[in-house]
């Protein structure tokens, strides 16, 4: 896929070539005076005329008409370049991805070099600009008949005067992110008619197998065997057998210091006898979006192997209504021994968390992020495009709140004080309830899971309103986002996972 090279960008027969402009008028960076050379000084006349913009995300493609073996530029504008920052330069990017997409070329090229400026050096360029490619030109094939086959770009030359080497993993290590991130993004949009627990489960078994990482995988009977009665009540009302998904990456040579990473995987949530109101129930396949950031985190883990232990615990479920689903007012017991009063069952993820926490601290982890769609809630508190966190260690926020400032993914902590793990055990006739109330919801989401974890350092992630977009952005179309795949992953490999 990719050929690095440290030849002449400007000499070589290429269909499409990507160049990045800082907008600093006095001279032209990267190398890129080389091609006004070429040129005959004609790129200054068309800067000059605005035909081309070094303005932020400004998208400008000339045609060369024989003037260099080159048949199209595209410039994308990266604006100044003391403001240029890894989340810029990736939308910056994003943008101009679309632009090569549409060309529906079969191949194109990268002048590196003139991608480096403020901040970004060129390792990072190479990071961004392969992960911001691979995001930006992502679709979800759906299923109409008449679908027009897509231009697969199967070659990507990148131009540059740095070490090949260093240049050639930058470049990997950011498709791979990408591509972990388009995967989950793919589960997240499928049908819950086609995406079933049992799906989901072949899914992780098929990836252990292909990066040669462990799984476990509990069926219904084990998981009846260990008492995993939370787990087991979302989903008693459905004709779909749950799955507990386990993948154990080990990085190190002693199973010890492991990162556990949970993530909610209801495949349906229709409410359960909470039943959700008919607008609010259309989109509920998405709510496996944490299950989806897990496996793709995994994926990138697995592919990258860094010397660190990782273990994921999915549970794996609809949340259904027959004769036998469970009910408001049942009280059920987990199986770290604690009892629940079900008030409602529509706060179904917390019930199938509390029992992966628990089942991740018996594998090992001494340390938790839990990724869910938990509440609509965190949307009211945060809006669309933020990720609420709950922390019960600041040490570990920091940890996590750095991987997300280097992928761009916000995340914002809300309070988590002794009141709230008050309200969640308030319930007159059980250890705790699944539902205090509507006041501080997204909160009371958060407290419950933490009633599981206990003194382990933990992060909890509610990403009900990021894990999907209703319009297109720079990096992806509508649809599910593969949020926190990038954060998860990052905070287990590190920022430099090839040194
Ligand atoms: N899956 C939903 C949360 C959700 C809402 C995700 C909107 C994505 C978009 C979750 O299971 C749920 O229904 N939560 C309830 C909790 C309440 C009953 C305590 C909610 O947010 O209303
Ligand atoms: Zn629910
Ligand atoms: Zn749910």
């Amino acid at each position: 896929m990719f050929h690095i090279s440290n030849g002449n960008p400007y000499e070589s027969e290429q269909e499409c070539m990507l160049i990045g402009l800082i907008d600093q008028p006095e001279k032209f960076s990267g190398g890129l005076q080389q091609l006004d050379d070429a040129f005959k000084g004609n790129l200054t006349k068309l800067v000059k005329t605005g035909d081309i913009s070094a303005k932020y995300k400004s998208v400008s493609v000339i045609h060369s008409l024989g003037n260099t073996p080159i048949k199209r530029f595209i410039f994308i504008g990266l604006g100044r370049s003391k403001e240029l920052t890894d989340e810029r330069l990736r939308e910056a990017v994003g943008k101009a991805s679309k632009k090569i997409k549409d060309l529906r070329t079969g191949s194109f090229s990268i002048v590196l070099d003139t991608f480096i400026a403020g901040k970004i050096s060129a390792e990072k360029a190479a990071w961004t600009l392969s992960e911001a490619f691979i995001m930006a030109s992502y679709e979800f094939p759906g299923y109409k008949k008449s679908n027009e086959p897509d231009i697969i770009i199967n070659k990507i030359t990148v131009f540059t005067n740095q070490d090949k080497k260093t240049i050639e993993s930058a470049v990997e290590t950011g498709w791979i992110f990408g591509t972990g991130v388009n995967n989950a993004r793919t589960l997240v949009n499928t049908p819950s008619n086609l995406l079933r627990p049992s799906s989901m489960a072949a899914y992780a078994a098929e990836m252990a197998d292909e990066y040669g990482i462990e799984i476990e995988l509990l069926e219904k009977e084990e998981i009846e065997k260990l008492g995993m009665g939370a787990f087991l009540a979302v989903n008693q009302g459905s004709g779909e057998p749950p799955y507990m998904i386990v993948l154990k990456y080990q990085g190190k040579e002693e199973w010890a210091d492991v990162l556990g990473l949970v993530g909610k995987g209801i495949t349906f949530d229709t409410g359960g006898y909470s039943i959700k109101p008919k607008d609010g129930i259309v989109g509920m396949k998405t709510d496996m979006g944490g299950a989806a950031a897990v496996l793709g985190a995994m994926e990138v883990i697995a592919r990258l192997r860094p010397d660190r232990n990782v273990v994921a615990v999915i549970p794996a479920t609809d949340n259904m209504i027959n004769e036998k689903a469970f009910k408001p007012d049942d009280v059920i017991t987990s199986m770290n021994g604690k009892t629940i009063e079900v008030l409602n069952t529509d706060a179904e993820g917390r019930l199938v968390l509390a029992d992966a926490i628990t089942y991740a601290k018996m594998h090992g982890a001494d340390r938790l992020v839990d990724v869910a769609t938990l509440t609509g809630g965190v949307i009211i508190a945060l809006g669309l495009d933020k990720t609420g966190a709950i922390t019960n260690n600041d040490d570990f926020y920091n940890q996590v709140k750095e991987a997300s400032k280097k992928t761009g993914e916000f995340i914002w902590r809300l309070p988590y004080t002794e009141n709230d793990r008050e309200r969640v055990r308030s319930s007159k006739i059980a250890d705790l309830n699944n539902s205090p109330g509507r006041e501080g919801h997204a909160i009371m989401g958060g407290a419950f899971i933490g009633e599981f974890v206990e003194n382990t350092p933990w992060v909890h992630l509610d990403i009900a309103g990021t894990a999907t977009t209703d319009k297109e952005y720079e990096l992806g179309p509508s649809g599910a986002t593969g949020v926190m795949v990038r954060t998860l992953a990052m905070l287990a490999v590190g920022e430099k996972p090839w040194e």
